[in-house]
């Protein structure tokens, strides 16, 4: 079934194409791996803020909690308990780093298969953990079911989408993750009260990881990785079934010339960074991971409960703020699905960089004037002020920083690297949402309010960068971005060789 065709993007080559159904279903089915992380990011917070879970295993934080004279902003923070967060996103560093090479030697399809049972195993572990280390054990498997899955489903879906139609079916990876974080939220909210509720909550994930499971045996692996291992019939024959088309010698052409290249580089990792070539998509790939975090997503993300209990609402109304949270966090990124193939990747980003910075700055502000050391927060309506500037943060993140983060670095790189440059780019992205994983709440309690200015200046940056340095790459073919981006791009032409 065809639900659109591609045009002509101007100055690229236009392959011919429909938006089929096949593809549409192959990239809704990866995108499931936005799922599993996003319900993994939605409930560690909600986790950890719960009594019963600091009982069991955290319990000298507890009692820090509960005690009435404690430091507002040092009430949670606690080297291991940031440790049960973030331990995940060490393993997911190793583990992206493997699945670059699984994936290139093996395929997208069996390395989507293989996050989804590394998953499913660290969700069981959880479910069932009886000491810390059942549990960290357990956040270890699933950091290697999200190393795998993010380091193949974006570019599995960039490899598989017409061009015109790329930026929009990759954005479902972060729809998709915050779909998960928003049903996390939602799940810990319900289980919070109940006896053992964190064994549900944590168990929960295995439920994104069976329909991962289970869906990715229907869908195509990507033409480009097909004939990338010299199944080239086989590639033909999906290119033609999912590009709706019979005409597809064209494509198969920039492909196979594509892979004739990539063949001959045996050490892809050595390839990214001696040929000077690759040098602008690597920083621009890796910078916009490092950015991403930076912009403090996380921050609302993993503490959103412990940040509204730091301002003295309940237990229950901070699980709310959070659920409040995370319905705009979804319901934004619908636009960025419209939006990011019509105005384009660098108009988003910049805007979302001028919101972030606003609305950080603000909120700096609010709690430097009405949170103290100690007491509670001043003024009757600030924490509900509070809640309104995080929905209006987090709406400006999930329109541009949060699906280009992704996008961006799966469509910048020539296949020989590609894999190679994508690990670079997922795991910065590791990297920093550990740093903030581990450090936030120690942050917090030593810099309290003035966090919040630091990620406001971070997002000045970022958006600088954007301006200056970063090509768009809306609607062009992605074997063609050397050719139509990189060599024509003002700061990085001096890169390439006449
Ligand atoms: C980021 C995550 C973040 C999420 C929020 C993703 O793109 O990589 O770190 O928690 O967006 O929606």
């Amino acid at each position: 079934m065809a639900v659109g065709s591609m045009n002509v993007e101007e100055g690229t080559k236009a392959f011919p194409a429909k938006l089929t159904f096949q593809v549409f279903l192959c990239c809704v089915i990866a995108a499931v791996g936005g799922l599993m992380f996003g319900y993994d990011i939605g409930i560690s917070g909600g986790v950890t803020s719960m009594d019963t879970f600091l009982l069991d295993f955290f319990p000298h934080v507890y009692e820090k909690k509960h005690r009435v004279h404690e430091n507002n902003y040092c009430k949670f923070d606690d080297q291991l308990l940031q440790l049960f967060t973030s331990s995940l996103y060490l393993a997911g560093i190793f583990a992206s780093f493997i699945a670059s090479y699984v994936s290139r030697a093996f395929g997208r399809k069996p390395t989507i298969i293989s996050a989804s049972v590394f998953f499913l195993v660290g969700a069981i572990l959880n479910l069932s953990a009886q000491n810390l280390g059942m549990l960290i054990g357990g956040r270890i498997l699933l950091g290697f079911g999200i190393g795998f899955g993010n380091q193949t489903v974006p570019l599995f879906i960039s490899e598989i989408a017409p061009a015109r139609f790329r930026g929009g079916l990759n954005v479902m990876f972060q729809f998709l993750i915050t779909i998960g974080i928003l049903a996390a939220s939602y799940v810990n909210y319900l289980t919070s009260t109940l006896k053992n509720g964190w064994r549900y909550s944590l168990g929960g994930a295995a439920v994104p990881a069976l329909i991962l499971l289970i869906g990715s045996f229907f869908i195509h692996e990507t033409p480009a990785s097909l004939i990338e291992r010299g199944k080239d019939e086989k590639g033909k024959q999906v290119l033609r079934k999912i590009r709706g088309v019979e005409d597809i010698e064209l494509e198969f052409n920039e492909i196979k010339y594509a892979t004739e290249v990539s063949t001959k580089v045996k050490s892809p990792f050595k390839e990214l960074f001696t040929n000077r070539e690759n040098r602008p998509p690597l920083v621009c790939g890796t910078l916009l991971q490092f950015f991403q975090q930076f912009t403090g997503i996380n921050v609302v993300m993993f503490y959103a409960p412990v940040l509204f209990q730091t301002m003295g609402s309940g237990n229950n109304a901070s699980l709310i703020s959070t659920v409040v949270t995370n319905g705009v966090n979804a319901i934004a990124t619908i636009i960025s699905l419209v939006m990011v193939d019509l105005a384009g990747r660098k108009c988003l980003l910049v805007e979302g960089a001028i919101q972030m910075t606003v609305t950080q700055m603000t909120i700096g502000g609010i709690l430097l004037a009405h949170l103290k050391l100690v007491g509670p927060i001043t003024g009757h309506a600030v924490p509900l002020i509070v809640l309104v500037l995080i929905c209006i943060y987090v709406s400006g993140f999930a329109w541009s920083w949060g699906p280009l983060g992704w996008l961006v670095p799966s469509e910048i790189y020539p296949l020989e690297v590609r894999n190679a440059g994508y690990f670079c780019a997922v795991g910065m992205n590791m990297v920093c949402t550990f740093i903030i994983g581990q450090f936030f709440l120690s942050a917090l309690c030593r810099f309290r309010s003035f966090l919040f200015f630091f990620f406001g200046v971070m997002n000045i940056i970022m958006g600088l960068f954007v301006v200056f340095y970063l090509p768009e790459t809306k609607g062009v073919p992605v074997e063609e971005m050397a050719e139509k981006r990189w060599k024509t791009h003002s700061r990085w032409k001096k890169y390439f060789k006449d």
